[in-house]
């Protein structure tokens, strides 16, 4: 199956004879990038049990309750158009802890036991009956001997309990990290189940299946995790509470690890700061939309994890606006940019998003957030910020609560109105016309040194040498040599016109020194 893809990929995109080689060489790579397989593009979308019914209410009942009530269409929308969960692309439906049968450690050699009295469809018809509305199901373990509320889970059974997961019909695995006692890094602990996923997909012929590792930030997951997992958690355990430092609430959950764990995001490798409590009271209105407007603008995966069935309109009209959800979803998956602020008072995130094909404009999603409970006036937005070096560039700005553009005209930068206390202003730049840093552009700054210059040239990224006989490497976040050239002499040179959109690091060594930049390059 794989091969198959990466062949007809390489034919539709007529990309070089030797990038088909590289196509091709990575499926004999090694088993650490063995989920870089083309599951979960964008941020996976769903529900999990966990933050509103908990262990107790991880039954079947309750699943299905949560499936009708997602494909519940509600009264016209601002699009003038009646929609229900589904439809605004929530589609996976994942149990969390407490399914299985009895306490205690996993059957010596025999497969899992589901609760009988909770499922008593048993899971094969669960799953089917998911696939039949429309809906993938999700499954959930642990890396150690048993789960955080002490259930069997799979440390030295991750290949035969993989095979189960699958072989009962499930597409996505939430692997959490309580009661290890071999020893295992989350690395190693990870990669085994990864293996384990990567065999059961090839013994069952299944393709697709999402990996989601819950190390709680443990082992900074985002310096390992892409090709280890599709998404790791961040942080500890979000609470239904907004503001709070650490772990355990919205600010605390989001501001932990953000600017560390940012750039590693992007297709098929997302940060996780948990899931959702919009709709289980962590302040109000306000607070819900201000939650949501962080997870999209992160490209975080969005798990509903609230009382599905029961909640309100109100709720039901922030998870599924779908204009904020389509910042969340954009292709090119980079998480906003923190431009302003330090996570207490007011910060302002910038994520560049794709352009539209036929117009080759310049998009940004840019997020306000108020952490404090009083309100703010007016803040400021520069294109710097925005990455636009034109100051002139006018551009629309776009109000993706109200739906409606606040300026066509706009130049140099943009003053927000006032913000409520708790609250953000979510809104979408696009500039007026295409913009010439369409193709590549610089995401950060280098990180090293402030001494490595790029620059876009006839689209192609290049890069400054300043000492003759320099080595000049290109790197994947993960620490993988994508490719490598010698400089003879003090100069810029052509990077790579073929890479794919994505981050980079670029070290230059000559002259006993070693320069290294981020770059982040943007497809048309
Ligand atoms: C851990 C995880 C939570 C949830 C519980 C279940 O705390 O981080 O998301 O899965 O375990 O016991």
């Amino acid at each position: 199956m794989k091969t198959f893809q990466n062949l007809k990929c390489c034919s539709l995109r007529t990309l070089r004879k030797a990038f088909c080689m590289l196509a091709l060489l990575t499926l004999f790579a090694s088993s650490a990038f063995a989920l870089q397989d083309g599951a979960a593009r964008t941020p996976p979308m769903g529900f999990n049990t966990w933050n509103y019914f908990g262990c107790n209410g991880c039954t079947q009942a309750n699943i299905l309750n949560v499936a009708k009530a997602m494909l519940l269409k509600h009264a016209a929308n601002w699009e003038g158009k009646s929609i229900c969960l589904q439809d605004a692309g929530y589609k996976y439906i994942n149990l969390d802890d407490c399914w299985l049968n009895g306490k205690g450690g996993h059957p010596v050699n025999d497969t899992l036991k589901w609760n009988t009295s909770n499922f008593p469809l048993g899971m094969p018809k669960l799953t089917d009956s998911l696939h039949h509305m429309g809906f993938l199901a999700g499954i959930y373990t642990c890396a150690g001997t048993s789960t955080c509320a002490g259930y069997p889970s799979s440390q030295g059974y991750e290949a035969m309990d993989a095979y189960t997961y699958i072989k009962w019909g499930f597409n996505y695995l939430k692997d959490d990290w309580c009661n290890i006692t071999n020893n295992a890094t989350p690395q190693q602990a990870y990669t085994a189940m990864g293996n384990g996923i990567t065999a059961a997909n090839k013994a069952l012929s299944k393709s697709g299946f999402v990996f989601s590792l819950c190390s709680w930030g443990d082992g900074n997951p985002w310096t390992w995790g892409d090709g280890a997992a599709h998404l790791w958690r961040t942080t500890g355990d979000i609470k239904s509470n907004f503001n709070g430092s650490g772990a355990g609430s919205v600010q605390g959950n989001y501001i932990l690890n953000y600017n560390e764990a940012q750039p590693y995001n992007g297709p098929g490798h997302w940060n996780d700061p948990d899931m959702l409590e919009v709709g289980n009271g962590i302040g109000g209105a306000t607070q819900d939309q201000s939650h949501f407007d962080l997870w999209c603008i992160a490209a975080a995966p969005l798990l509903m994890g609230n009382n599905t069935p029961a909640m309100t309109e109100q709720t039901f009209t922030i998870l599924s606006n779908r204009e904020v959800i389509a910042v969340n979803q954009d292709s090119l998956g980079l998480a906003g940019h923190r431009v302003a602020g330090n996570g207490q008072t007011v910060d302002i995130y910038v994520k560049v998003m794709k352009s539209k094909d036929t117009t080759a404009q310049r998009i940004a999603a840019v997020c306000v957030v108020n952490w404090g409970t009083g309100s703010v006036s007016g803040q400021s937005i520069t294109w710097a910020n925005l990455g636009e070096k034109n100051t002139s560039q006018k551009y629309t700005v776009r109000d993706l609560h109200a739906h409606t553009d606040l300026s066509t005209t706009a130049t140099g930068s943009y003053t927000t109105a006032t913000i409520p206390g708790n609250g953000t202003q979510m809104l979408l730049f696009t500039s007026s016309n295409a913009v010439e840093t369409r193709d590549y552009a610089g995401l950060t700054g280098p990180m090293n040194t402030d001494k490595l210059l790029t620059r876009v040239n006839a689209n192609v990224l290049e890069c400054y040498v300043s000492h003759a006989n320099s080595l000049v490497q290109v790197f994947s976040l993960s620490g993988k040599e994508v490719s490598s050239f010698s400089a003879p002499e003090a100069n810029w040179y052509k990077v790579n016109g073929r890479m794919l959109p994505g981050t980079y690091i670029l070290r230059v060594t000559g002259n006993n020194s070693v320069m290294e930049g981020k770059v982040a390059l943007f497809s048309k």
